[in-house]
């Protein structure tokens, strides 16, 4: 089998370049993820990021259009997505006002492969992002788990070759192949066939320096000592033996959310009762929110073993 596709040069040419772009566009990725973004472009491949919910999937693929300068051409997967949303469909009303027009000049024989030209096709991510001119899109297949297991085996042409085919018009390669992010919450496991089109990468909860990073820059107000608290009481709170409370660990979308009511609540140190009274931004689920006692806020509130050292 050859390998047909167009020759680019790498955008990156070292991971810590991958960092520093990523922090130029206020996304805070590990060694690890760098690692991974810089394999999936360099090999141009589609990356898969699997991770809990709020841990910054989603943020990656817009991340790295905007540090790429890239568009961003997003598909949101849902229970029933068909190729029609994704990829492309005939605009119908189109062709028929064609086919009328060409009925009131007196038809050529051949109206049938006239209507099936490529402006009557409305482009949905998918063909758009094969179409994207130079330097190509990034793509992102957002929740991937929650569609159908057709729509999975669909993709496999696509992320294998970055090509598809419309029966009217015949085989669509992408002119750039565009850098690939699919998402999944592990709603279900996805086919195996899909995965090993891609990269693969596990997003977990940030270590606490890179989440103090995130809150400091993306809320600049909280101050330093507020700041510190939030990332140390949420990287307490996902570890043992706390994180075994509660049903789901609050991601870095509550922990930023977090901050932000706590400023808005005029908060400049934490203590166990606002820890108690706010405790609906880091938990959405009532069994969490009850979970998370007054006692329970002042034991993870006290300083850690390594912290007393
Ligand atoms: N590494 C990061 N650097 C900066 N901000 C981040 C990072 N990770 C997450 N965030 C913040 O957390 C928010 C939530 O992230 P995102 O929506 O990407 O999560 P997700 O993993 O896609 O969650 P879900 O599975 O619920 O869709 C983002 O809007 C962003 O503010
Ligand atoms: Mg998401």
């Amino acid at each position: 089998m050859t390998d047909t596709t167009p020759a680019t040069t790498a955008p990156f040419n070292t991971i810590d370049a991958v960092v520093q772009a990523l922090e130029g566009a206020a996304y805070y990725a590990d060694r690890r993820l760098a690692t991974a973004v810089f394999l999936a472009l360099k090999l141009q491949r589609p990356l898969l990021l699997e991770g809990e919910p709020g841990v910054g999937k989603t943020e990656l693929a817009k991340a790295l259009a905007s540090a790429l300068q890239r568009e961003l051409l997003r598909l949101q997967c849902y229970d029933g997505l068909e190729q029609r949303e994704a990829l492309y469909e005939w605009n119908y009303a189109a062709q028929l006002l064609h086919m009328r027009a060409a009925e009131a000049h007196g038809a050529s024989s051949d109206v049938e492969s006239e209507v099936y030209q490529p402006r009557y096709l409305i482009r949905r991510p998918l063909l758009q992002a094969l179409q994207a001119p130079a330097p190509g899109a990034v793509l992102l297949i957002d929740e991937v788990d929650r569609a159908d297991e057709p729509f999975e085996a669909f993709l496999l042409e696509y992320l294998g070759e970055y090509q598809v085919s419309i029966p009217e018009l015949g085989t669509v390669r992408a002119l750039v192949p565009p850098v690939t992010i699919l998402t999944s919450n592990r709603t279900r496991e996805l086919n195996d066939a899909v995965k090993r089109r891609c990269l693969y990468h596990w997003l977990d909860y940030p270590e606490r320096e890179r989440e103090l990073a995130i809150v400091r820059a993306q809320v600049p107000k909280a101050g330093e000592v507020l700041s510190e608290q939030v990332a140390a009481f949420v990287a307490r709170l996902r570890s043992a033996p706390f994180a075994s409370a509660f049903q789901r660990a609050p991601g870095i979308a509550e922990s930023v959310e977090w901050a932000r009511a706590l400023i808005a609540l005029d908060t400049v140190e934490l203590d166990p009762e606002i820890v108690v009274d706010t405790a609906g931004i880091l938990f959405k689920q009532r069994d969490d929110v009850a979970a998370l006692t007054h006692e329970l806020a002042s034991e993870l509130l006290k300083p850690s073993e390594e912290e007393q050292a």
